[in-house]
């Protein structure tokens, strides 16, 4: 048995303020976009904007349903809008804003599981990394380098 130690470095900002200026703009359209979320379920609404290499901005927030699993998360609305709307076009950076109805958000929220694996396979897709950036209502702003920092031992299509 040999162990396999998995390590991932991401960066922690203190605030919004302190992320470059592009970032902000791309943050300040997720913020935008958190308040077309339709969560009457959760009451917890998340925003999604992706800035692809043609200078492109394709945002998301999540769409819920009376049947719950048929929802969709912020993130996958947005990277499947940028899929379909620009299918050539390479993905750079995606900014993720959540917040809740019934309290303030102030940790970091990252994207779920599944949308991790959503986001993967653009990765993947491009052969190159996307810049992830996310944070709640307010407070500390988190970037990974690639969505793989986020999940290690990733399933892809090399796995088939
Ligand atoms: N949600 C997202 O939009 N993105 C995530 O990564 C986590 C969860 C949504 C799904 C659901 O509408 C609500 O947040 C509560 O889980």
């Amino acid at each position: 048995m040999k162990p396999l130690t998995i390590t991932s470095r991401l960066e922690v900002y203190d605030s919004i303020d302190e992320v470059p200026g592009d970032v902000q703009d791309l943050m300040d359209k997720a913020i935008k976009v958190r308040d077309s979320a339709y969560a009457p379920y959760s009451n917890f609404k998340v925003g999604a904007a992706i800035l692809l290499d043609n200078n492109e901005v394709v945002i998301g927030s999540n769409q819920e349903n009376a049947s719950y699993p048929s929802g969709l998360c912020a993130e996958r609305t947005a990277i499947y809008a940028a899929g379909a709307t620009y299918p050539n076009s390479r993905i750079l950076k995606i900014a993720i804003t959540a917040k809740s109805l019934r309290h303030k958000v102030v940790s970091p929220v990252p994207p779920c599981g599944a949308c991790r694996q959503a986001l993967v396979e653009y990765e993947v897709k491009q052969e190159e990394p996307i810049e992830l950036y996310f944070m709640g209502e307010t407070g500390k702003v988190v970037k990974a380098d690639s969505i793989k920092d986020l999940l290690p031992l990733v399933f892809d299509n090399t796995c088939l």
